[in-house]
């Protein structure tokens, strides 16, 4: 299967939002990377549902939404309505992880659970066949930027195995420090959806970027 670029919105020029919405919109970019922080789970603030609301009539790109918040089975029904398509919850946040993912689908999205760089890929042994997606976070998450974590191609390597083992179809997404330096290995180790937020917006030529990215592997 040929990978997904998901460009983040977080590191695009907030000011022109509505170009960076276009640019993604006309690029081959299947996804729209939105990262929610609460300034509690991560030491961050970002931007919230009035956002995801406001931009949804720009682009019919999937929504791949990443919540940095504690409880987030407050805000599942709020996401949905403001346009989520893909809604990732941190398993670090969640007690009752089971009953959230199927709240998630309940509510008509498909369910992700992202792990911390320092949380083992085991702890999804028991949750993997109920997913769609996987986030592997490679920085630690809270702000766009940071420099990649090279144990993540181990981790890549492990959900692999685990999702062979377990018979389960969920993609796998990696997230953070992720370029066109990196892009091709992250694909030979199993990433299915790579997100880059600094290397598309801050490039000189975002939308030469988003295909370089495609281009890899
Ligand atoms: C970090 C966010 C990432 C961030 C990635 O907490 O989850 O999605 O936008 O930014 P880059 O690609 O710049 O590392
Ligand atoms: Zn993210």
């Amino acid at each position: 299967m040929a990978h997904i670029v998901a460009p983040s919105l977080l590191a695009a020029d907030f000011t022109e939002l509505g170009q960076a919405l276009r640019l993604v919109d006309e690029s081959p970019a299947e996804w729209l990377h939105l990262d929610i922080m609460d300034g509690v789970f991560v030491p961050n603030i970002s931007y919230g549902i009035p956002v995801i609301k406001a931009i949804r009539p720009l682009t019919r790109k999937v929504f791949d939404t990443h919540l940095m918040i504690v409880d987030p089975d407050r805000y599942i029904t709020a996401f949905k309505e403001a346009g989520a398509d893909v809604l990732t919850v941190h398993l670090e946040a969640c007690t009752h992880l089971h009953r959230t993912v199927q709240a998630i689908k309940a509510a008509g999205m498909k369910a992700g659970v992202s792990l911390n760089p320092h949380t083992p890929v085991a702890g999804l042994e028991d949750i993997l066949p109920d997913l769609d997606l996987v986030l592997i976070m490679s920085v630690n998450p809270g702000f766009g930027g940071q420099r990649f974590i090279e144990n993540t191609y181990r981790k890549l390597d492990q959900l692999v195995d685990l999702r062979e083992r377990r018979g389960a179809s969920a993609l796998i997404e990696v997230d953070g420090g992720v370029g066109r330096e990196n892009a091709a290995r992250l694909v030979a180790h199993g990433a299915d959806v790579l997100v880059a937020g600094s290397s598309v917006f801050g490039a000189p030529d975002p939308g030469k970027a988003i295909h370089d990215l495609l281009l890899a592997g």
